[in-house]
């Protein structure tokens, strides 16, 4: 077999992350940069810390992150926005981006737009109705809530709720985005909804709502998912022709389905930990994963298992465990065989367990608190 055919093929868009993910090949192709170590240095220097996701390069990509540090220091302050398209429950893929999206707003006192896609959602699957989309919104909003954004610097949009607002931003850059450009982009084809095809602008728009409120340029992070970046590259080019700042981004990689491998996905619900998941069904879920154990007991206690493939490992790894010792301890125990896969698992399931708890018991609370949160 030829080099080129032993190397995996992998697919990353807005819609579809298949295989697996070659990081450094999806800077390449993205034309993003990698965070070095000199803005690492930047960012603990001003926050104090870094977050484990940070130093643990889990957030691996951006662009423009030294120009939004150099805006902050020149004193000049920067909101965030991120969001969720809500066709379902939110998973722990979509709390990873959120739960550092607050440490930075915590960090930079940064305000937070935070976009709810339900047209995107509508438009894009066959099976959502309108209705579920927009419960679906107020739904994922309990989520964000529960993680504990400052509600006064902290404004949930919902695309059909707030289009009053969205809508003539959007034209905007509609009128300079070509359909061959969205085809390039996205993959789309003639046979695909034009509701589709204007949705980027959509997505646009909340990195420009900032300065169009403020009546000046108000610089812009957007932290999500590298899967996002498309709509990104889209705006950066439109946003200077109608005279705001290109937003600017960082990405992280995608947390792996409970099978290994590919992304964690809302349409393979056994292998997807829900925030709204009971936490013993959840525990099931974590002792049914993909390890990177041996075949057989005797192998596993003779030569080891392998963390770098497995799925248990990774959620250690991106959000169970953030203490590097500790962590480091579960490796060289999983590297030497001295602890097996079914405790390493029952370790994690415990962990989630209590964690789910807690979530859903904040996320119960924010029920009464979610109209601090969207506006009118
Ligand atoms: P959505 O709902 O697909 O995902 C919400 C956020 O979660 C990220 N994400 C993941 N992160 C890590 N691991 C995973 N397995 C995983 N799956 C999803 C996504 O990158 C995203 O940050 N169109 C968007 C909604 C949106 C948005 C935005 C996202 C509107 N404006 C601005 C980011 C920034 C969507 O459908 O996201």
């Amino acid at each position: 077999m030829s080099e080129q055919n032993k190397e995996e093929k992998f697919t990353v868009t807005p819609w579809e992350v298949k295989g697996k993910i070659d990081y450094d090949k999806l800077i390449q192709q993205f034309g993003t940069q990698e965070i070095d170590d000199a803005l690492l240095r930047r960012i603990s220097a001003i926050a104090g810390e870094l977050h484990p996701l940070l130093r643990r390069k889990v957030f691996f990509s951006q662009r423009d992150l030294k120009w939004i540090l150099d805006r902050y220091e020149a004193n000049e302050k920067f909101v965030l926005y991120t969001g969720r398209g809500p066709s379902g429950h939110t998973h722990l893929g979509h709390l990873m981006p959120w739960i550092f999206t607050k440490w930075i707003q915590d960090k930079f006192g940064a305000p937070l737009y935070f976009q709810m896609t339900d047209d995107e959602k509508f438009m894009f699957k066959d099976t959502l109705s309108l209705p579920e989309a927009q419960k679906f919104s107020y739904e994922n909003a309990l989520d964000v809530i529960a993680l504990g954004f400052d509600p006064k610097k902290t404004k949930v949009i919902i695309d059909t709720k707030h289009i009053g607002k969205l809508y003539p931003i959007a034209i905007q850059v509609a009128k300079r985005v070509t359909f061959s450009t969205a085809k390039a982009v996205f993959g789309f084809d003639n046979s695909t909804n034009i509701g589709s095809i204007f949705f980027t602008s959509m997505q646009a728009a909340p990195a420009i709502l900032p300065s169009v409120e403020a009546g000046r340029n108000v610089p812009c992070l957007i932290p999500c998912a590298i899967d996002q970046d498309p709509h990104f590259r889209v705006a950066r080019d439109v946003v200077p022709l109608l005279g705001y700042y290109k937003p600017a981004l960082i990405h992280c990689k995608m947390l792996p389905s409970l099978a290994g491998g590919d992304k964690m996905s809302a349409s393979i619900p056994q292998t997807t930990i829900f925030t709204t998941d009971a936490p013993k069904a959840a525990k099931k879920k974590v002792m049914g994963a993909f390890t990177g154990g041996a075949t057989t007991v005797e192998e596993q206690r003779r030569n080891g298992a392998n963390p770098d493939v497995c799925s248990v490992f990774s959620y250690y790894y991106y959000l169970f465990e953030y203490d590097d010792k500790k962590l480091g301890e579960i490796e060289q125990k999983c590297r030497s065989g001295s602890m097996l896969c079914g405790e390493c698992k029952m370790m994690l399931a415990e962990k989630l367990e209590k964690f789910l708890a807690a979530h859903q018991e904040r996320r119960e609370a924010a029920k009464d608190r979610i109209n601090d949160f969207i506006p009118e």
